[in-house]
């Protein structure tokens, strides 16, 4: 039976990683899905291969940071299909450095993406959740937000911001049988971390007591888990998928 049979699911960052294995698995199991990314030719794609699957697909080209672009962008997708019964909030980005070099201009863009990006669009789609009485909103975050690392001030500050965002938003609509939940991740192959250094790469490898690296797949199980009616529930929580890196 397909978990998520009728329902419709907007994806950001859906144009290749962790977004697209996500919007692949929800599109495997009956959902259809809005791509948004900055990389409009990664969304098409994934659009694509949405629609070999046999759903109904869009992508669209936004940059979340954009408060006013989000806003129409999405206004113009939630009445293309009538309907929103899952946001999975996963775009984001990295610009590592030590605090004493960082700039000014790499902290900000990495909150702006990764904590008011999802402001951006969250409060785009919230009114027609809560006019549906029903919603699913799947934050990712990054174990980055709970344990903190070197070189990567802005990013955990982002994150350990998405977390509490979470918990706050989940009591906020929990009434209207919305459920606001956050994934951290933790090492998983993409685009992100493969210029990472190879010495880097065995020491993390070190560290995880399940002895690989995830895969994206791994990440979009839990999030068809957030998805679905199996986790009805569950809200406001933080579900780590890290091979037990942190526990
Ligand atoms: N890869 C990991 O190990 C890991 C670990 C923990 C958390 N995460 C988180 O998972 C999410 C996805 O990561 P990934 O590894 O798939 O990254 P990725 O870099 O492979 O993909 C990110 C996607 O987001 C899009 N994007 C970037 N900026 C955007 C913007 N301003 N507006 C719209 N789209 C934008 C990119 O074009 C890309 O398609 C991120 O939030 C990341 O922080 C990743």
């Amino acid at each position: 039976m397909e978990m998520l049979k009728g329902k419709v699911a907007l994806i950001t960052g859906s144009g290749r990683g962790i977004g697209r294995a996500i919007a692949l698995k929800f599109a495997r199991e009956g959902a259809d899905v809005i791509s948004l990314d900055i990389d409009i030719q990664s969304a098409r794609e994934t659009t694509r291969e949405v629609e070999s699957l046999g759903r109904k697909a869009q992508s669209y080209s936004c940059d979340i940071s954009n408060f006013e672009t989000t806003q129409e962008v999405l206004k113009a997708a939630i009445e293309h299909f009538g309907k929103l019964d899952i946001l999975v909030n996963n775009a984001g980005i990295t610009k590592d450095n030590l605090l004493l070099r960082m700039t000014e201009e790499e902290w900000d863009l990495v909150l702006k993406v990764n904590l008011k990006g999802v402001f951006n669009v969250t409060k785009s789609v919230l009114r027609q959740m809560l006019k549906q009485k029903s919603g699913k909103i799947i934050n990712i975050a990054s174990v980055i937000g709970i344990m903190g690392n070197v070189g990567q001030a802005n990013y955990a500050a982002s994150k350990a911001g998405l977390i509490a965002f979470t918990k706050s938003l989940a009591k906020e609509v929990a009434s209207r049988n919305i459920n606001v939940n956050a994934i951290a991740p933790g090492y998983i192959q993409t685009r992100m971390t493969e210029s990472l250094s190879e010495d880097i790469k065995k020491q993390m490898l070190s560290m995880i007591p399940l002895s690989r690296f995830g895969a994206p797949e791994d990440v979009a199980n839990c999030a068809l888990f957030l998805a679905s009616s199996l986790s009805d529930y569950i809200t406001g929580q933080v579900i780590v998928v890290d091979g037990g890196l942190v526990m």
